[in-house]
């Protein structure tokens, strides 16, 4: 969280008389996205008052305090020996970070860190909020339920990702050659066959985060034919009246100028 001075020095203010002691601290962030069956590594980091001396850290899931452990067991705890994909990376000193190996999403939780002093014990106000992704971290939406869209009809390909909500920078992709249109939507109107194929979107000019497939399918509109046969066979019909007035116009002329002649 970005604090200007002033707010700060508020916060700081409260925080003296009122409020906890400042000296007291976990500093996590609200969220972590992590991608089912990679590693998470959740940095942390804590404070406490001089002259103490840290004799126990924990971190826990779906707790106010991390101090229920009937509730639901520790992921970690400094007292107890046990080999899990929950690694505690670091110190007692001020590095609290976090690493979970191999996740699973059943690991989607939110992670609260506590530690015990000689004197006294803490814990992390809010935890932080770890959201598991499938593999698939980028992927084509559509307006659209089928993949069939009717010829003239439209379609509107988002492009998202669990783990990035802001994404700016969207690059396009129909079967594979680049679009020159970018942004997080993609506004297909107007379709003909031309727009079928496979589309897909990612999130850097690298091509390296880029989503599996989407495959847009164009049948032809009975009712759009028939208004484009109509309109066809209409100007055929002008064109056609105008070349035969203009051949009845020679025809007469021709026969005209031959009978004056012969007066
Ligand atoms: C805390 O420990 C992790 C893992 O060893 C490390 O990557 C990180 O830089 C450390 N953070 C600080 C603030 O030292
Ligand atoms: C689109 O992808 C499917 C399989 O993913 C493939 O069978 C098809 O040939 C592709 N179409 C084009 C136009 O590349
Ligand atoms: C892009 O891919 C790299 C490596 O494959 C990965 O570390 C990174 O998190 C991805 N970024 C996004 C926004 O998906």
């Amino acid at each position: 969280m970005k604090m200007n001075p002033w707010t700060l020095s508020v916060l700081l203010l409260l925080a003296g008389p009122l409020g906890a002691d400042p000296d007291w601290h976990v500093e996590y962030p609200d969220s972590f996205c992590v991608v089912e069956g990679s590693t998470a590594t959740i940095p942390c980091s804590f404070t406490h008052p001089a002259g103490h001396r840290v004799e126990r850290v924990v971190w826990c899931t779906n707790q106010v305090f991390c101090n229920d452990i009937t509730s639901t067991p520790n992921v970690y705890d400094s007292n107890v020996r046990a080999d899990s994909r929950f690694q505690y990376l670091e110190d007692l000193v001020g590095n609290c970070t976090l690493k979970i190996i191999k996740t699973v999403k059943q690991d989607a939780a939110t992670y609260l860190f506590r530690f015990e002093t000689n004197y006294d014990n803490w814990a992390g106000r809010k935890g932080v909020v770890v959201n598991v992704t499938d593999g698939e971290v980028v992927k084509v939406r559509s307006s659209v339920t089928d993949h069939v869209v009717k010829e003239g009809g439209q379609v509107t390909l988002t492009c998202t990702s669990a783990c990035s909500f802001h994404q700016l920078d969207v690059h396009w992709y129909r079967n594979g050659h680049a679009l020159s249109e970018t942004g997080p939507a993609l506004h297909l109107s107007g379709l003909s066959n031309d727009d079928a194929g496979n589309y897909t979107c990612s999130l850097d000019s690298s091509g390296r985060n880029t989503s599996a497939p989407w495959c847009l399918v164009v049948v032809e509109d009975e009712g759009f034919h028939r208004s484009v046969h109509l309109k066809v066979a209409v100007v055929k019909g002008v064109v056609l009246a105008v070349l035969l007035l203009l051949l009845a116009g020679v025809v007469f002329a021709k026969w005209f100028s031959n009978k004056t002649k012969r007066i």
